[in-house]
């Protein structure tokens, strides 16, 4: 007997025949919202090397942007260390969803699309987070978003960037998604005037880790 696929591969799939690289995260969201599919991605938590981050670097009231934000833990966090916070995700359902969660939030939840953001996020944030969504996107749409994303970064800012990587796991039997990161695509954030400050991977190479400025 074969296992079914989870609902957000079975919802991945039908939003990408029609050509949609986004429209199943909005289904996804309504499906976990009504407890008829869990989101693989929901830990209830930060993450932990942000977090780890984080507590070192209070942000003094300097703009961070969380992209893809979800039910807002990583935005939440930085909130309470001091950043001055701008969360988007491409899903309404959950940037209300973060809203709910925490209602008394100082953070600016919006929506958004990655590869359609708008003009007045050009260089504006000292903080750029990107952590496990690109990867969520087929590789077509990899160059757009890694140009969306190293744009958001003002000079002498920190970007961090952390994708599932591709060398670590065997290609034949992946699943997608997640579409694996290679390390040089990781690099290629480092255009326009950014720079690669460094490239680890983490959780036993499961993933990589990466560090940028401009
Ligand atoms: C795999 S989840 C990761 C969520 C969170 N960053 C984390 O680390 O748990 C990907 C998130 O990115 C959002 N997303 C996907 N494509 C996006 C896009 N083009 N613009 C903005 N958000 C996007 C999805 O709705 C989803 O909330």
């Amino acid at each position: 007997m074969t296992t079914p696929d989870p609902a957000d591969r079975v919802l991945a799939r039908a939003s990408l025949a029609e050509g949609d690289p986004t429209g199943w995260f909005e289904q996804l969201y309504t499906a976990a919202e009504k407890g008829d599919a869990a989101l693989p991605w929901h830990r209830g938590k930060p993450n932990a090397e942000l977090a780890e981050w984080a507590a070192g670097h209070p942000g003094e009231s300097r703009r961070a942007l969380v992209v893809g934000s979800a039910l807002g833990d990583d935005a939440e966090l930085l909130a309470a260390a001091g950043w001055a916070v701008t969360a988007f995700d491409v899903a309404p359902t959950a940037v209300e969803g973060a809203r709910k969660r925490f209602p008394e939030s100082t953070v600016d939840y919006v929506v958004a699309d990655l590869l359609k953001p708008p003009g007045e996020w050009h260089h504006a944030f000292d903080l750029v987070v990107e952590i496990m969504n690109i990867q969520a996107m087929p590789r077509d749409f990899r160059p757009a978003a890694l140009t969306s994303l190293a744009g958001f970064l003002a000079p002498g800012g920190t970007a961090f960037v952390c994708e599932v990587a591709e060398e670590n796991f065997d290609m034949a039997t992946w699943q997608s998604p997640p579409w694996p990161f290679r390390r040089e695509e990781i690099e290629s954030v480092a255009q326009d005037g950014v720079r690669l400050l460094s490239l680890d991977t983490i959780r036993d190479g499961a993933r990589y880790w990466a560090t940028f400025t401009r």
